[in-house]
């Protein structure tokens, strides 16, 4: 191979491996964006982890969030019904492993409190969402994918810490009367609801209405 060849295939593959190891593209694109992060729009979906409805939402916001130009504070509460009789102290429309699966989210949401890291996990959770809850299998898979140590996520969903964090999110569900999976809240105000399909979406209901709708409010 002549010298000229083995200096631009050296060059692809550093290349290549540079930009596949690059962990958080977007947390770059946003640090950009971060100068008036007090006014950061708060974007919220109420959902149960184990619901197709979750899934579809979330993929959709995956998307909202790589295009929006300002920035977003990001959250994801849960819809269970406390009972002391349950195996996790709450009941999940999709049985206890969905349960163990919202736990896993919000202790991940708990240790890792930037977006950029613990939506991927979800993100990466969802790529199975069936398997959701039946251990922790799963979880340390994605956890490992991403490259963080799943060994305090673990403390927390092993320590009733998990239980609490859900706790804590169901009330905020509930203090609103949100029901469905999954729910999307804009800037506080209900803004979508995804269930089968797209219900309640004054504004629409592609990525650019909701971009539109986050840009909209932070220009107030
Ligand atoms: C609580 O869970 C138990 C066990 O699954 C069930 O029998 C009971 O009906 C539930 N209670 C309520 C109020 O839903």
């Amino acid at each position: 191979m002549p010298a000229n060849a083995c200096t631009l295939l050296l060059i692809a593959i550093t290349f290549i491996s540079v930009v596949s190891f690059m962990p958080w593209p977007r947390s770059i694109q946003s640090a950009r964006h971060h100068v008036r992060s007090d006014a950061a729009v708060p974007v919220e979906l109420f959902v149960m982890s184990k619901c197709p409805d979750k899934v579809f939402c979330e993929n959709v916001f995956s998307q909202v969030l790589d295009e929006v130009q300002v920035p977003v504070s990001l959250d994801v509460n849960y819809i269970a019904k406390a009972n002391q009789s349950e195996e996790y102290q709450y009941e999940c429309k999709h049985g206890p492993s969905e349960c163990l699966g919202n736990i896993q989210e919000l202790c991940f949401k708990h240790v890792y409190p930037d977006y950029h890291q613990w939506f991927e996990f979800d993100l990466c959770l969802n790529e199975k969402y069936e398997s959701i809850g039946n251990g922790d299998g799963l979880a340390e898979d994605c956890a490992g994918q991403l490259g963080l140590s799943f060994a305090r996520v673990k403390d927390c969903i092993e320590s009733g810490k998990g239980v609490e964090l859900l706790g804590e999110s169901v009330k905020r569900t509930q203090s609103l009367g949100v029901e469905k999976s999954c729910t999307v809240y804009i800037d506080n105000r209900l803004r979508c609801i995804h269930d089968g399909t797209w219900k309640d979406c004054d504004g629409g209901y592609e990525v650019e209405d909701f971009v539109k709708s986050i840009e909209d409010a932070y220009q107030g």
